[in-house]
C-alpha cells in the first residue's frame, strides 16, 4: 500500500456537537472543524443537547445556528420524548437523518424506559426511515422485539458487550433490519483504564472487560459491526474534574489515526476502517458520497496524540499519549481543499445539511 491513500467521503454518523446552550463545552464551528481535523466529511448530530431537539422550534433552531456555523456537511436528528411527541414525526420525518431513541440513561432528559412508550415511538416513526437507538444489555432484546414487529430499518449505536453482539448477530441471520456501531473508545480501552483515566473514562455506556472488547474485535471480523462511529461528546476540563463528573468523551479526532495504526498492527484489513468509517455509514444513512469529496492520509507519519494540537474546543483526549500511525494530511469537499493537514480551510456555513429540502444525495 502507498503510504498516501485516499479515502472517499467519511461520514461519523454519531456526534455530539453541543452548540447553543452548551456552547462551552463545543460550538458547532469548533466540532465540525474538529470534524474535518479529524477527516470526516461530514457528521451527524444527536439531540440530547439543550435544548433537546424533539420539537418543530427546537429543531429549526439547530438547523438555522448549524447551518450557519458547520464547516463540515451534516445532518442531525430529531429525539424521541418521553412525554410522547409523536404528532410532529410526519412534518420532520424529511428534514433529519433519523430519530434517536434513548432507552437507558444517559446525559440530558431523554430517557425512555417504558416498552409500552417505546413501542408508541416506533409505531408513530414512518415506516421505513432510520430510527437509532441507545440500548444497553437487555434492553437490545427489548427493542429487537420491536424491529421483529415493525421492520423499522434500526441502528444500534455504541454496542459495547459480547452478549449483545451475540444477540445482534443472531438477529441479522434472522433478517432484521438492523446496523450495529461500536466505539473506538470501546474497541481500545477497558474497564481496567478507568482506573488511570478516572472521569475522562467516563463514558454511555461504560467501558468494559476485555472479554467485551474481544468480542467487539471478532464482530468486526465477523461483519456483525457496520459502523464504527466516535459518539464524540465534549465535556470541559473542569466538568470532568468536578465531584459528579458527566459522561462522554471526545473521538472526531482520534478515530481515523487509532483504526488506521490498528490496520497497521494487523488487527483488521485497511479495506474494512475504509468500509467502517466511510462506505457503510453512508450506506446506512442512504448517501452518496458528492464528486471529489475525500481525504488524504499518510501512512507513514507516526505521531503522539497531544491535547495541543486538537481542534476540538475541549481540548482533552482519553488518548493522549498515545502513538498514532497515519495522519490526515488533506480533506476535500466537493473539490474544495477544506483542510490542510493543520488548518481549517472552509468558511463558517460552508457545510451543507445532508437532509435538508432538496439538498438530499438519496
Ligand atoms: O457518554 C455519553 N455522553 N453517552 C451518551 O449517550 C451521551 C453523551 C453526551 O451527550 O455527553
Ligand atoms: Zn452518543
Amino acid at each position: 500500500m502507498p503510504d498516501l491513500i485516499r479515502i472517499p467521503a467519511m461520514l461519523d454518523p454519531h456526534v455530539h456537537l453541543r452548540g447553543m446552550e452548551w456552547s462551552h463545552k463545543g460550538t458547532f464551528a469548533s466540532e465540525t472543524a474538529a470534524a474535518l481535523a479529524g477527516g470526516y466529511w461530514a457528521v451527524l448530530d444527536m439531540p440530547n443537547t439543550p435544548p433537546p431537539t424533539v420539537d418543530p422550534p427546537a429543531l429549526e433552531r439547530k438547523l438555522a445556528v448549524l447551518g450557519a456555523e458547520a464547516v463540515c456537511d451534516w445532518g442531525v436528528y430529531f429525539g424521541a420524548s418521553q412525554d410522547g411527541n409523536t404528532a410532529h414525526y410526519p412534518a420532520v420525518a424529511e428534514r433529519v437523518c433519523g430519530l434517536k431513541m434513548y432507552n437507558n440513561a444517559t446525559t440530558g432528559s431523554l430517557l425512555i424506559a417504558d416498552q409500552g412508550a417505546r413501542e408508541m415511538h416506533f409505531r408513530a416513526w414512518p415506516r421505513g426511515r432510520l430510527i437509532a437507538v441507545h440500548a444497553e444489555g437487555e434492553t437490545v432484546a427489548d427493542i429487537l422485539a420491536l424491529v421483529r414487529r415493525y421492520r423499522t430499518p434500526t441502528h444500534f449505536c455504541h454496542i459495547s458487550t459480547a452478549d449483545e453482539i451475540a444477540l445482534l448477530a443472531a438477529a441479522k441471520s434472522d433478517g432484521l433490519p438492523v446496523t450495529v456501531g461500536v466505539t473506538p473508545h470501546h474497541l481500545f480501552l477497558t474497564d481496567e483504564d478507568v482506573r488511570t483515566l478516572g472521569a475522562l473514562g467516563r463514558m454511555k455506556p461504560e467501558l468494559k472487560t476485555r472479554a467485551d472488547q474481544d468480542a467487539l474485535w471478532d464482530g468486526i471480523a465477523r461483519g456483525v459491526v457496520d459502523v464504527v462511529e466516535s459518539d464524540h461528546a465534549p465535556h470541559t476540563l473542569d466538568e470532568k474534574r468536578a465531584p459528579e463528573p458527566p459522561s462522554g468523551v471526545p473521538g472526531l479526532e482520534t478515530t481515523l489515526p487509532l483504526l488506521l495504526t490498528a490496520a497497521r498492527e494487523g488487527r483488521l484489513p485497511p479495506e474494512r476502517v475504509i468500509e467502517l468509517v466511510a462506505l457503510h455509514p453512508r450506506k446506512i444513512f442512504g448517501l452518496r458520497a458528492p464528486d471529489d469529496t475525500y481525504t488524504l492520509v499518510d501512512l507513514a507519519d507516526r505521531y503522539e496524540i497531544r491535547r495541543e494540537n486538537l481542534h476540538t474546543l475541549c481540548g482533552w483526549s482519553p488518548f493522549e499519549g498515545w502513538m498514532v500511525q497515519g495522519r490526515v494530511r488533506e480533506v476535500w469537499i466537493r473539490g474544495r481543499r477544506v483542510f490542510d493537514g493543520e488548518r481549517v480551510l472552509a468558511a463558517p456555513g460552508s457545510g451543507r445539511n445532508l437532509f435538508g429540502a432538496g439538498e438530499s444525495f438519496v
